[in-house]
C-alpha cells in the first residue's frame, strides 16, 4: 500500500477517536499490519501529526514495542484470545518438541494479537511474513497460508 494511502487511512482511523492521542496504539497496530510488522521510520512524523503527539514520544513507543515483540529473530505464533482459542497455545507447545513448519526449525515464541484475528490462528514467520496456520492432523505439522494485508 502506498504511503499516501496509508496516511489517508490513518487520518480516518484517528477521526474515530475522541482524542487523537488515544489512537496511537491503533495507528501503530495498523501500520505494522500494512508493513510486515514494522513501523516505517519515514512515517513517524505522520503518526505524530495524526495523533497530535511529539515525534520523540512516537519513537519511544515504537522502540518499546519493537523490543517487546522482538519481531525479527524468531517465528512467533499469536496467543491473543482468538488465536489462543483456535490453537495458538497448542502450536506453541508443539513447536517446543517438533518444528511446526519445515522452514521454521526453532521453537516458536508467543506474540500478542497480530491484528488479524479473522484468520486465527495467525503467526509471523522469521522472515516477517504473516500467515494463517492450517492444522494437518495435529499441530506438530501445519501448513502456512499467506494472506494479503
Ligand atoms: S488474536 Fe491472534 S491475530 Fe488477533
Amino acid at each position: 500500500m502506498e504511503r499516501s494511502e496509508q496516511i489517508q487511512r490513518l487520518d480516518r482511523l484517528v477521526a474515530g477517536f475522541s482524542k487523537p492521542q488515544s489512537a496511537l496504539l491503533e495507528v501503530l497496530h495498523a501500520l505494522r499490519a500494512w508493513n510486515r510488522g514494522q513501523v516505517p521510520d519515514t512515517m513517524v512524523e505522520d503518526i505524530a501529526r495524526c495523533c497530535d503527539l511529539p515525534v520523540t514520544r512516537v519513537r519511544q513507543v515504537v522502540a518499546v514495542q519493537d523490543r517487546a515483540a522482538d519481531l525479527t529473530d524468531r517465528p512467533r505464533v499469536c496467543v491473543g484470545l482468538t488465536c489462543y482459542l483456535h490453537g495458538g497455545r497448542d502450536i506453541l507447545e508443539a513447536s517446543s518438541t517438533h518444528p511446526v513448519l519445515p522452514r521454521e526449525q526453532v521453537a516458536w515464541a508467543p506474540s500478542p494479537c497480530l491484528g488479524h484475528c479473522y484468520a486465527a490462528p495467525v503467526a509471523r514467520l522469521a522472515d516477517g511474513r504473516l500467515v494463517q496456520l492450517v492444522r494437518q492432523g495435529d499441530w506438530s505439522q501445519a501448513s502456512a497460508k499467506p494472506f494479503a494485508v
